[in-house]
């Protein structure tokens, strides 16, 4: 790599990313139905109709896993809990092997000297909760904020840093608007629901958390840069709706306690009576913000309804997702949430990385693109610690190859390579260049 700790700030975090569903194996240890095995099962929704009941066998490999996360030098481990396993059906009965397995993780971590970062929802929703409505009915902010307590009082008193919700983003709009993820919606009174309601769940489960006394609690969302297609003022118009609606209508209700007009225009209609009076919980104050960066994504006006824009793909390289390669944008959208939203607020990278099509040959897997992605988001980031940014860590998505939710297991966003049929994990050469320059 280009870079080495010692370039970085005394006391910048380093640290790698994974979720529950992602990795742990859903179907070991008790946990519950949840709206990603229902929405798996039905065809077309994932290719191969793959799903997260094996995962990376995470759940039976959690030593190894520690290990391989220590071997790597990160200060950080960014992990997500999940609501099925803790509390099966959603709400009632907890799942005792559930509270014991993240109680033995958080200590596999302390034990070797990594902080434990945990995200209380990447987007297992149980099953019975989305029978409930799931994000379209309020009542899950204090379903999850149940969730919230029974989880922390068991490893709240161990854990670094708490993220109620990753990517509120992607829980309302991409899964609610788009339908690409559970619970595959189409309807725009449903997406304007869960949008709302992912905030109030966020800020109740931060005042739960906050009166168990814990603290170094934050927000985890994701941004992507809203370039538009041309100059024209439609063009531009189109961007800035986009922008709205996936950037900052989060940190809007988070931060300052509004939506921003530009996402009311379509939304307002759907959000539930008396929305304004729910900003005092949503704006609950956390400390720090994190930001997940991946992409750009250029836009272009059209006709259809609200809002009246189309996505398309510029002429930068593109990662095997299909994703253009866009350093810049993490800079100016770094430069922005601090600017316009969180002031001296800790910042957060809190995911970052690219999906290739890695292979195993010869014992080893070659992943330069990885080193060069990584080294070239990096830049951006001393760029921005220079500017006076209060950046405080990077956390790279992902420690592992692993379920990526409706693309499968096809899309590889490791450092490890990992094996679907045998889980035989073999670092990959963004692995051994990450350590080496941690070490250094
Ligand atoms: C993010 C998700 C994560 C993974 C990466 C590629 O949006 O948080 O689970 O899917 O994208």
């Amino acid at each position: 790599m280009n870079h080495k700790r010692s370039d970085f700030p005394e006391g910048f975090q380093f640290g790698v990313a994974t979720s529950s569903y992602q990795i742990e194996g859903h179907s070991f240890g008790g946990a519950g139905r949840t709206q990603w095995d229902d929405f798996a099962a039905t065809p077309g929704n994932v290719v191969r109709a793959e799903n997260g009941a094996v995962g990376c066998d995470h759940y039976h490999r959690m030593d190894e896993d520690l290990d391989l996360i220590a071997g790597l030098g990160v200060d950080t481990y960014r992990f997500s809990t999940s609501w099925a396993r803790v509390l099966p059906e959603g709400r009632g009965a907890v799942n005792e092997a559930g509270l014991d397995f993240y109680d033995r993780l958080v200590d596999g971590l302390l034990e070797r000297g990594i902080n434990p970062a945990v995200t209380l929802y990447h987007w297992e929703l149980p099953s019975p909760l989305n029978d409930a409505g799931g994000w379209r009915n309020r009542d899950i902010a204090s379903w999850f904020g149940d969730y919230t307590e029974t989880l922390m009082k068991r490893i709240g008193d161990r854990v670094w840093s708490v993220a109620p919700i990753n990517e509120p983003w992607c829980v309302g709009w991409l899964s609610h608007f788009m339908g690409l993820h559970a619970p595959g919606l189409r309807d725009i009174r449903a997406t304007a629901r869960a949008m709302h309601h992912v905030l109030l769940a966020h800020g109740t489960a931060i005042q739960r958390m906050r009166g168990l006394g814990m603290n170094n609690l934050g927000a985890v969302c994701n941004f992507e840069w809203a370039a538009p297609i041309d100059d024209s003022p439609a063009a531009v118009a189109a961007a800035a709706r986009y922008d709205a609606i996936y950037n900052r209508f989060f940190l809007g209700g988070i931060f300052k306690g509004e939506y921003p007009a530009l996402a009311l225009e379509g939304l307002e209609p759907h959000l539930p009576q008396g929305w304004q009076d729910d900003f005092g919980v949503i704006t609950t104050p956390v400390d720090w913000s994190g930001l997940n960066y991946y992409t750009r994504k250029v836009v272009a006006p059209d006709d259809s309804p609200w809002p009246s824009y189309s996505e398309h793909t510029g002429d930068l390289p593109l990662t095997s997702m299909g994703w253009e390669i866009y350093p810049q944008g993490l800079h100016d959208l770094l430069m922005r949430m601090a600017r316009e939203y969180t002031g001296d607020m800790p910042i957060y990278v809190t995911e970052n990385g690219m999906s290739a099509p890695d292979q195993l040959s010869g014992g080893s897997v070659e992943d330069p693109h990885r080193v060069s992605y990584l080294n070239a988001h990096m830049d951006e980031i001393k760029k921005v610690i220079a500017a006076g940014v209060p950046l405080k860590g990077y956390y790279i998505w992902s420690l592992m190859d692993n379920y990526e939710w409706a693309l499968g297991y096809e899309k590889r966003f490791g450092m490890i390579h990992v094996d679907f049929d045998t889980f035989e994990r073999t670092p990959k050469q963004s692995y051994h260049a990450l350590a080496a320059a941690l070490r250094s």
